[in-house]
């Protein structure tokens, strides 16, 4: 028995050895990141806590995790306050959750991390959940300048244009870091400062477990701040070292302008990206792209394109003018233009548009043609069918090579059910045809113009419904004659003349 307990220490301590080789890319240095989100973010006026606003349609801290995962990391901790059952929910069991009751300042919501923080963690990365465009490349080299130079923390700052709000970083005579001024506790001079804080480090962990509790709230604020841990290690002689980044990584929300301006920042950065990947956008201002998109080779993207979701676009595509599409594929070579594609399949070569809105559930083959104001919903369309121009197709399957003329509309609803209409492959389907749901019309069916079809049509059938015409010659020239009489004769005694 006394034998098992020790047998199972040992393992776990392999394990745990082995988890960090494996985690952290081959040092064995374990490493946790801490994201800050206690703070609710007043300025958004939002009922929303501030990290789950989204920036190119994903909440600011799913981006932060989703890009953790490409970091070598042992522990993410998220400090949560105001609103924190929105934030636990969004986090899931993607990170550890430590709670800080009042926001009494960033060092003490690192403080409130502590308990949760792992023994076995040595470095700790403080993230704000409001800033989500850093880049796990820039995190690693911060980590990494940390231990190349012995320093017991690393400081992510940044030579910004208007450096208003944020904390100014005075560097120390070895180009490091001496101490960050908060603005409101900045001399004149100190303010002149364009290198700035960006709230991002990577912290020895037991420097911060033992000087977080020192921290006091003596400055204009009266908060603890995280950044007088700098100034405490550099009086300790320990070295500081700044390791700078690009402005637009470092951009951080704190009302609706700046969401804004990240998410311009966001979009221009992935639209590069597909042009590096290969593809056309004619004009990246003006188009939108969301993180979790595909697109192929050879594709053009017109301006006013929404791309969001898990979209894929195939390879020589044309997508746009104004195309919004959303959690939907498009195969090689298709075309949208100024429509709406949700939840849907496109096939190669087809072509959809302009003004088409293809509903969730729609499944369109190859080479097909769904034209100009043309809505389909939940139905299957087979390959090289047409759907030119003016009609309705919801809840319906349609075989290949078929016509659709304008103004067929697939009756599916009788007020309280949907039903399905089926049409076979190389069918007829003439103008204002009526298809009454359930009903079938069998392949190589023809129906025709102005038809309500009620039963079904078999296969290479012929379907007529319509009231006969009547054709009555002359009728008009004497209708008219007539009308010109009786006018005549209301007039008569006025001597005016009137048409
Ligand atoms: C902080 C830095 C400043 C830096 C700036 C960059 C300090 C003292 N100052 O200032 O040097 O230039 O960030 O944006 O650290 N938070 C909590 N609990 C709190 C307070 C804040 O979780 O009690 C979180 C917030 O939700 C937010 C982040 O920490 O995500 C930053 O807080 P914020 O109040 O915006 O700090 P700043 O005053 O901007
Ligand atoms: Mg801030």
């Amino acid at each position: 028995m006394r034998g098992g307990p020790a047998l199972s220490l040992n393992l776990s301590r392999v394990s745990a050895t082995l988890m960090k080789i494996g985690c952290a890319g081959g040092d064995d240095v374990g490493r946790a990141v801490v994201l800050l989100a206690a703070g609710l973010g007043t300025r958004m006026k939002s009922k929303r806590h501030k990290v789950l606003h989204e920036v190119l349609g994903k909440p600011m801290l799913l981006h932060l995790l989703d890009e953790l995962d490409h970091l070598a990391c042992d522990q993410r901790i998220v400090v949560v306050g105001q609103l924190r059952e929105q934030v636990q929910a969004l986090v899931g069991d993607r990170a550890d959750i430590a709670v800080q009751e009042q926001q009494f300042g960033t060092g003490d919501a690192v403080r409130a991390a502590l308990p949760v923080l792992r023994t076995d963690i040595d470095t700790v990365v403080v993230l704000y959940g409001d800033a989500p465009l850093i880049r796990h490349e820039t995190i690693q080299a911060l980590c990494d300048a940390r231990e190349e130079a012995h320093a017991a923390a690393a400081v992510l700052v940044a030579e910004v244009r208007r450096p208003t709000g944020l904390g100014r970083v005075v560097r120390a005579a070895d180009g490091g870091v001496e101490r960050i001024v908060e603005e409101k506790d900045a001399s004149p001079e100190e303010k002149q400062i364009r290198l700035i804080n960006t709230g991002i480090y990577a912290f020895r962990a037991e420097d911060l477990r033992r000087l977080i509790p020192a921290l006091t709230p003596d400055n204009a604020q009266g908060e603890y701040y995280l950044t007088d841990v700098i100034r405490l290690l550099r009086e300790a002689g320990e070295r500081v070292v700044a390791v700078e980044a690009e402005e637009d990584e470092i951009a951080s929300v704190n009302d609706r302008a700046q969401l804004a301006e990240v998410e311009r920042i966001l979009r221009r950065r992935i639209c590069e990206r597909w042009m590096r990947d290969g593809v056309t956008i004619v004009d990246p201002d003006r188009t939108w792209i969301g993180v979790d998109v595909r697109i192929g080779r050879d594709t053009v993207i017109w301006p006013g394109t929404v791309l969001q979701g898990r979209t894929e676009i195939g390879e020589d595509c044309v997508i746009g003018p104004n195309a919004r599409i959303r959690d939907s594929r498009v195969g090689d070579g298709a075309t949208v233009e100024a429509s709406v594609v949700l939840e849907s399949d496109i096939g190669s070569g087809s072509s959809v548009g302009p003004f088409a809105y293809l509903r969730p559930g729609s499944r369109i083959g190859e080479r097909v043609k769904i034209g100009d104001f043309v809505e389909v919903k939940n139905s299957v369309i087979g390959d090289d069918t047409k759907v030119s121009h003016l009609a309705y197709v919801g809840d319906a399957d349609i075989g290949a090579r078929t016509n659709i003329a304008c103004g067929v509309i697939t009756v599916n609803y009788d007020g309280e059910r949907k039903h399905r209409t089926v049409v076979g492959s190389d069918s007829f389907i003439g103008c204002n045809v009526n298809l009454i749901a359930p009903v079938t019309v069998g392949d190589g069916a023809y129906v025709c113009a102005g038809t309500t079809v009620t039963d079904d049509v078999p296969e290479d059938g012929f379907a007529i419904g319509r009231p006969r015409q009547t054709t009555k010659p002359n009728y008009v020239r004497a209708w008219k004659a007539r009308r010109r009489a009786r006018l005549a004769a209301d007039l008569g005694g006025s001597g005016e003349t009137r048409e």
